[in-house]
């Protein structure tokens, strides 16, 4: 059977496909006319965020594809309502990256806090005269409001590594999740109360229809002054041009980001902001982590090739 992988996965992933299939990988970058012509015939196609998988490329690949397997918890990427009428799978990774998208999220917390990335320029560009009693203030996670946008895997593990730093946790999710927010000591408010009380708010969203632009202008206008936003999720959750003016206007203190609404393209007005934090889409980029999300990837489609329930499906 035939495996494409639309770029490529860690070759702890490639290897488990590779002793099981005919692989044929992209490589990078990307190039979708290699992958129009290389679908036709393929079992399964393997993609991450940057791959667009729709209908174009299912029709292409034909009756023979089975399941599209992507290299990443958020589908975004894939028309699943497609996958789903053609009759195929599609699965994703999630719990492997958790820890390590949470462990970015406080990262960028406590960087944007705490100015570390502002004032690090400071020093190397040779303007730091020596120390001030009120220079470079910053603010504590200790007695600070975090708001957490979503209370999913990312979500509750990020207020569980929260703990030690002793901030107060809120969450606002669709429906309420009662065990959870007890065993975190988080508790559950609207959208907008939450972003008027939180200092930091962090956003732990799939994006959907529903969450695209859901922290437009009229959610940062809610938000404290003085607020931090950071985003481990996905760009277009935010409305950035809202963003920039927010910022900009020193309504918020700063925001950490790793993703963006077009990736790899990051508005020119946000890398000018001294206040925030530019990571470019690194929250599950550990060795570790990378290594555990390409055995997932491979193991989803050696199970629906071989017949069986895939560990992580999406549809
Ligand atoms: C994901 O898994 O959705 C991330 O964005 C890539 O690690």
């Amino acid at each position: 059977m035939k495996v494409v992988v639309a770029r490529t996965i860690p070759a702890a992933g490639l290897a488990k496909l590779e002793q099981r299939f005919d692989v044929e990988t992209g490589g990078l970058p990307l190039d979708r006319q290699w992958l129009l012509e290389h679908a036709p015939g393929a079992s399964a196609i393997v993609a991450d965020p940057t791959v667009v998988v729709d209908e174009a490329l299912l029709e292409r690949a034909g009756q023979s594809l089975r399941v599209v397997s992507n290299f990443a918890v958020g589908v975004d990427n894939i028309d699943t309502e497609a996958v789903r009428a053609r009759g195929l799978r599609a699965t994703n990774t999630p719990d492997v990256l958790t820890n390590a998208t949470a462990e970015l999220a406080v990262g960028l917390m406590l960087a944007t806090g705490r100015r570390i990335v502002e004032t690090d320029r400071v020093l190397r560009d040779g303007e730091w005269s020596g120390w001030e009693p009120e220079q470079f203030l910053g603010r504590e996670l200790a007695r600070a409001t975090v708001g957490l946008v979503g209370f999913g895997r990312i979500g509750q593990r990020v207020a569980e590594l929260l703990r030690g730093f002793a901030p107060r946790v809120v969450f606002a999710t669709r429906r309420p999740i009662e065990e959870p927010a007890a065993r975190h000591g988080a508790e559950r408010l609207e959208l907008g109360t939450l972003l008027a009380c939180s200092d930091y708010v962090s956003l732990h969203v799939a994006l959907t229809a529903e969450t695209k632009h859901m922290i437009d202008a009229a959610a940062l206008a809610q938000m404290k002054d003085g607020a931090v936003l950071v985003n481990t999720c996905r760009g277009a959750v935010v409305d950035t041009a809202a963003l920039v003016e927010a910022l900009a206007s020193g309504r918020l203190a700063g925001a950490g980001l790793d993703v963006y609404e077009d990736e790899p393209n990051v508005p020119p007005e946000l890398v000018a902001l001294p206040g925030t934090v530019l990571v470019p889409h690194i929250g599950s980029a550990t060795r570790t982590t990378r290594d555990a999300m390409a055995r997932l990837c491979a193991d989803n489609v050696i199970a629906v090739l071989e017949g069986h329930e895939p560990p992580t499906p999406v549809v």
